[in-house]
């Protein structure tokens, strides 16, 4: 099947305040016609103001989290039409800093995922192993689970873009080897054929963890592998912009 359009989305994490809009804005004029899609995640604090910046750009902003409720007594949290509400159409769920900082089940993410269609946002949602998993040999066992059990039925290319991000590799400089993200990236693509059929079909399977603009154009070309969901490095829109530049 013909390579999907590739996906450059930066998640800002608990980074960012006003000044910050600069790098979005920067980036916003530099992916002007990039030849993949881009989209910047910032916290929600600045999803108004971030959604403002991008209108009529080929940016989309999405939210890091929402809540699988549509409103209720749930303090501090937000729910996924909140974040349409804002204008923003994407939602990263299912973060391994959600998963450990917040003890995120499967069950609580393909929740949160669901939350996300019903509000009409593209959800991103991420999977991958510990160092301790890889170790034992377990990553594929891992990933299954984690597909099985935080994938709601019903994914399409349209709403849904996996992100591979093992826990090892975010924030530490380690990638996996070539050869490990294209094995990753096809168990993923084959459980997903294997569950939805020709539904899943063109599902994006991105690639995360300390993806640098030295290893992007590398990373991006390889077979399988979408896009890539970018951390410290969708920062600065330089670095971030070379990332995207390097998107096939
Ligand atoms: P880094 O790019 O900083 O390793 O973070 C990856 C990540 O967790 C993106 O969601």
């Amino acid at each position: 099947m013909e390579r999907p359009k590739s996906l450059v989305a930066g998640n800002w994490k608990m980074n960012g305040l006003e000044a910050s809009l600069a790098e979005l804005d920067a980036t916003i004029a530099g992916a002007g016609g990039a030849s993949c899609e881009v989209a910047v995640c910032p916290p929600a604090t600045l999803l108004t103001r971030a959604v403002a910046r991008a209108a009529g750009s080929d940016v989309a902003i999405g939210g890091q989290d929402c809540h699988a409720a549509t409103n209720g007594a749930h303090t501090g949290d937000l729910a996924a039409e909140m974040i349409t509400d804002t204008g923003a159409s994407v939602v990263i769920v299912g973060h391994s800093e959600r998963r450990t900082d917040h003890g995120e089940t499967d069950a609580e993410v393909r929740a949160k995922a669901e939350a996300g269609w019903r509000a009409g946002l593209t959800v991103i949602l991420c999977i991958g192993e510990t160092e301790a998993e890889r170790r034992a040999g377990a990553t594929e066992d891992v990933l299954d689970r984690q597909l099985a059990g935080s994938v709601p039925d019903g994914a399409t290319a349209a709403n849904l873009v996996i992100a591979y991000e093992p826990v090892w590799a975010i924030g530490t400089g380690l990638t996996p080897s070539e050869d490990d993200i294209v094995a990753a990236h096809a168990h993923i693509k084959r459980r997903l054929r294997e569950r939805f059929a020709d539904g899943a079909e063109g599902v994006r399977v991105l690639y995360g963890g300390s993806v640098k603009p030295g290893n992007a154009e590398t990373i991006l070309a390889l077979d399988g592998v979408n896009g890539a969901l970018v951390g410290g490095a969708s920062l600065k829109a330089s670095d971030f912009l070379a990332i995207v530049a390097a998107a096939p």
